[in-house]
């Protein structure tokens, strides 16, 4: 993956068919979709439960481009190299996961994927400074993390705004999670996001059967975004 700022749409598949994952996958990403986001929750670290690593692996083969794995889950050390086994290209943990971000940043490096670290909304920008140079994402949850079609919050956005500043001229990528549609994907990428995660404004209208929805729900994202 060559760095680069340029909006990228990641439709999260916890709003997809569930008995259908590799087709609604496949069709995602003929439509437009630039990475498959898929959002791990432990029925701990956040109130519900989704894929376990054998879940992803059987994602993998579906997706042709680049798999971003969202772990909201506490502990997280231990799961890191399964996940990185069942084929992300990118790993994210939460900040608040554990005491040793650093040290989980390390272990997701080490099994050679890119590195994320999540933010929630309550979190201050500052937990992730001295993790930046062991990162290539930074995500700024826009809602609380659990479920999909929640509210954005707003007081997020200058937490965008103030992690780009802090960045620089780093190769890290701003990601935003939660209630992103066409009205917030403009402000998120006005203050600093290249990475828009969005669950219902995509899959919204559409299915399997009728791609061309998701095709353009991807589009107008990306135009809204775009046009700051
Ligand atoms: C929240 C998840 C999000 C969510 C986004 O815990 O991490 O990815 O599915 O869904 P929407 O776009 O519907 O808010
Ligand atoms: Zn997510």
């Amino acid at each position: 993956m060559n760095f680069d700022r340029r909006i990228k749409i990641a439709p999260s598949i916890l709003s997809a068919d569930f008995a259908d994952f590799g087709r609604e996958i496949r069709a995602i990403e003929t439509e437009g979709a630039d990475w498959v986001h898929v959002d791990v929750m432990d029925g701990h670290f956040v109130p519900n439960l989704t894929f376990g690593p054998p879940a992803v692996k059987a994602f993998r083969p579906h997706v042709r481009g680049f798999m971003d794995v969202h772990l909201m889950i506490a502990p997280v050390d231990a799961y890191i190299e399964a996940y990185a086994e069942a084929g992300a290209d990118m790993i994210t943990a939460h900040v608040e996961a554990g005491p040793h971000p650093h040290r989980t940043l390390q272990a997701i490096r080490a099994t050679g994927r890119k590195a994320g670290i999540a933010l929630n909304p309550g979190t201050p920008v500052e937990a992730v400074e001295y993790l930046l140079d062991l990162c290539d994402m930074v995500l700024v949850m826009t809602v609380n993390p659990g479920f999909g079609g929640q509210k954005f919050i707003h007081s997020q956005i200058d937490k965008i705004a103030r992690l780009r500043g802090m960045i620089g001229d780093r190769p890290i990528h701003i990601q935003v999670d939660g209630g992103i549609d066409a009205k917030t994907a403009p402000l998120v990428a006005k203050a600093g996001a290249d990475v828009l995660v969005a669950g219902s404004a995509v899959f919204k209208g559409g299915s399997v059967d009728q791609p061309d929805i998701y095709g353009e729900n991807i589009r107008i994202l990306r135009e809204a975004a775009q046009a700051v």
